[in-house]
């Protein structure tokens, strides 16, 4: 069992009062909070090893050069990668899709198609969008039921010889359903389909392992797993990223430029053109190492914790309804009051000090399905609390007094 008040302290922002209120914040699914050990090893770097990397041959240069692939090496193995060089550093799980998207324009031919499902976010749709522009294949969707669960024996329908990639998400980041990913890859491959899954809002959760699963592309955030902002991570099977184009053209991801030709870099530089985010990319690491130290069978006891306390808490008040209803869930309870536009709510309950996202969370095909302009969502991490979410309850309920 993990000591929350212990874990608590790690997180100076959880101190903060807003409005005058202490801080109830339950917008992890936008971003997660970051502990001490994190804050602090971004002025680390910047005191002491602050210096390019891959460049120069002073001692600064190596040791920030080290300090990276280190980092790197620790998200190898925290997602069990065959090899370091299948880990590109990105921005963020959307610059990872679009690298892979731009890619496979040199693939696609017109009547070929990508699949995608229902349940995404817009950053796993519109680049594929734009890539069925350019190429002329076609876009197909993985449908969803009443419940938020993909719709296995359409997915089974949809796909064929001519899906040529698929791409879903680990977990819904507008419900918090955990999709079937395994039975997915396990079906793109039998058609020949690559298959890419968007970790965004799987990795503050749990563990993927890339080799068990044996997909091709796994594409994550780090700051919503308790590192920096503007940290990201590709995953991509060797095979894969050899056979894609780089993405970004620039210094390191050569081998050598002339002005009639250019050669590559191998893997992972020709994916990594120009300075990237070495801080960002080192501390990612950092968080990598405090989360498993407070371990992942911790996090997920505690937050599944939370979501049974959650919605049952919440589905005591009168008219609220929720989306999304699986046993496959992780942390997130995404809600409507009847009668009540959720942006009100949200803006109510804020001047008590509580943050939870308000709206359609980039995922508008989700909203038109269930045919309302957005949800209320609260969604939780390990270091929040059943008392944090009875002053959610209670605040609700004040905001419903007010607004009906
Ligand atoms: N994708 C993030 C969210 O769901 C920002 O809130």
């Amino acid at each position: 069992m993990l000591d929350i008040q212990k874990i608590r302290a790690d997180f100076p922002i959880l101190n903060e009062k807003v409005n005058g209120k202490p801080l109830v914040y339950f917008d992890n699914g936008a971003t997660s909070q970051k502990p001490q050990v994190v804050i602090d090893a971004i002025a680390k770097y910047y005191q002491e090893i602050n210096a390019n990397i891959h460049r120069g041959v002073h001692t600064l240069s190596q040791l920030a050069t080290d300090a990276y692939e280190i980092a790197r090496g620790k998200v190898q193995h925290h997602i069990n990668a065959k090899h370091a060089h299948e880990v590109l550093f990105t921005s963020g799980t959307t610059f990872g899709i679009n690298l892979v998207a731009n890619g496979f324009a040199s693939i696609l031919k017109p009547g070929d198609e990508v699949l995608v499902s229902a349940l995404e976010h817009h950053s796993n749709i519109v680049p594929w969008q734009m890539l069925c522009e350019k190429t002329g294949a076609t876009l197909k969707v993985i449908p969803m039921d009443e419940n938020g669960e993909l719709i296995m024996s359409q997915y089974d329908k949809l796909l064929s010889v001519k899906t040529k990639i698929v791409t879903v998400n680990h977990i819904s980041n507008a419900l918090g359903i955990i999709n079937p990913i395994k039975y997915m890859i396990d079906k793109a491959h039998e058609v020949g389909a690559a298959i890419l899954i968007d970790g965004a809002q799987a990795v503050p959760h749990l563990k993927p392992d890339v080799q068990a699963l044996d997909c091709d592309f796994y594409a994550f955030s780090g700051h919503k797993m308790c590192g920096p902002t503007g940290t990201g991570i590709l995953y991509g099977k060797e095979a894969w990223l050899n056979k894609l184009p780089p993405y970004q053209g620039g210094g390191e991801m050569i081998k050598e430029v002339t002005f009639e030709k250019t050669t590559y870099a191998e893997l992972p530089h020709k994916f990594e053109a120009g300075t990237p985010n070495i801080a960002g990319g080192i501390v990612l690491g950092t968080a990598i190492d405090y989360m498993n130290e407070v371990g992942f069978e911790n996090i997920q006891q505690q937050e599944l914790e939370l979501l049974a306390y959650a919605t049952k808490r919440l589905l005591e008040i009168e008219g609220l309804r929720i989306y999304g209803n699986s046993a496959a869930k992780t942390s997130v309870v995404s809600f409507n009051i009847e009668g009540i536009h959720p942006y009100d709510i949200g803006t109510i309950i804020d001047k008590l000090g509580i943050a939870v996202r308000t709206g359609h969370h980039c995922a508008q095909p989700i909203m038109n399905f269930y045919e309302i302009p957005g949800t209320i969502r609260a969604s939780f991490s390990f270091y929040n609390t059943k008392e944090e979410i009875d002053v959610l309850v209670e605040a609700v309920k004040k905001a419903q007094l007010m607004l009906s």
